[in-house]
């Protein structure tokens, strides 16, 4: 059985994310898709809130399972008997970072990275502009998932109303 992990912070998943995942998915008998759990960082959503609006988003992906982690990601590979990570690539200034943290992965674990090029249409989307625009109120439905549009509708009008 071929399986994969797509790990992230994903607050909040966005259209972009679940382009890869759903691409990736294609490729694997079972892609994990992780969240990372950050002590020292609260984040927008929580983590459950964030799992919650990832199975929501690619409810119709049955072989995607929705899980979080702490600490290495190539500990939790390990654990899992999982040998390849997915990342997407928006672009080439998302490349350097990922390239350090692939070839370090591989050196710590012999874990491979797959990268997939994200579609030109959500190249451009990332999940702190679209907090940035949701809180002052834009218009985000075309960019993220229904449930995580809806989610930061409810987030934004009660920050409007305190
Ligand atoms: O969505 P992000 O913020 O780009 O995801 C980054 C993530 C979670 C993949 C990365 O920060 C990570 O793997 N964190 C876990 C800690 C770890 O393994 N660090 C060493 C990386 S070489």
């Amino acid at each position: 059985m071929r399986r994969a992990v797509c790990p992230g912070s994903f607050d909040p998943v966005t259209n972009g994310h679940v382009d890869v995942i759903r691409r990736a998915s294609a490729l694997y008998d079972e892609l994990i898709v992780a969240v990372l759990v950050n002590p020292g960082k609260a984040g927008f959503f929580s983590v459950e809130e964030r799992m919650e609006l990832i199975r929501e988003s690619v409810a119709d992906l049955p072989d995607v399972t929705v899980d979080s982690f702490t600490g290495l990601l190539v500990d939790y590979c390990r654990d899992r008997d999982v040998p390849v990570i997915v990342k997407g690539l928006r672009a080439v200034s998302d490349f350097e970072y990922e390239l350090q943290m692939a070839q370090m992965n591989r050196e710590l674990a012999g874990i491979e990275t797959l990268f997939v090029p994200t579609a030109p249409q959500v190249g451009h989307l990332s999940s702190s502009l679209i907090k940035q625009i949701a809180t002052f109120g834009g218009d985000v439905s075309r960019l993220v998932p229904a449930a995580v549009n809806d989610r930061l509708r409810e987030r934004a009008a009660r920050g409007n109303s305190s």
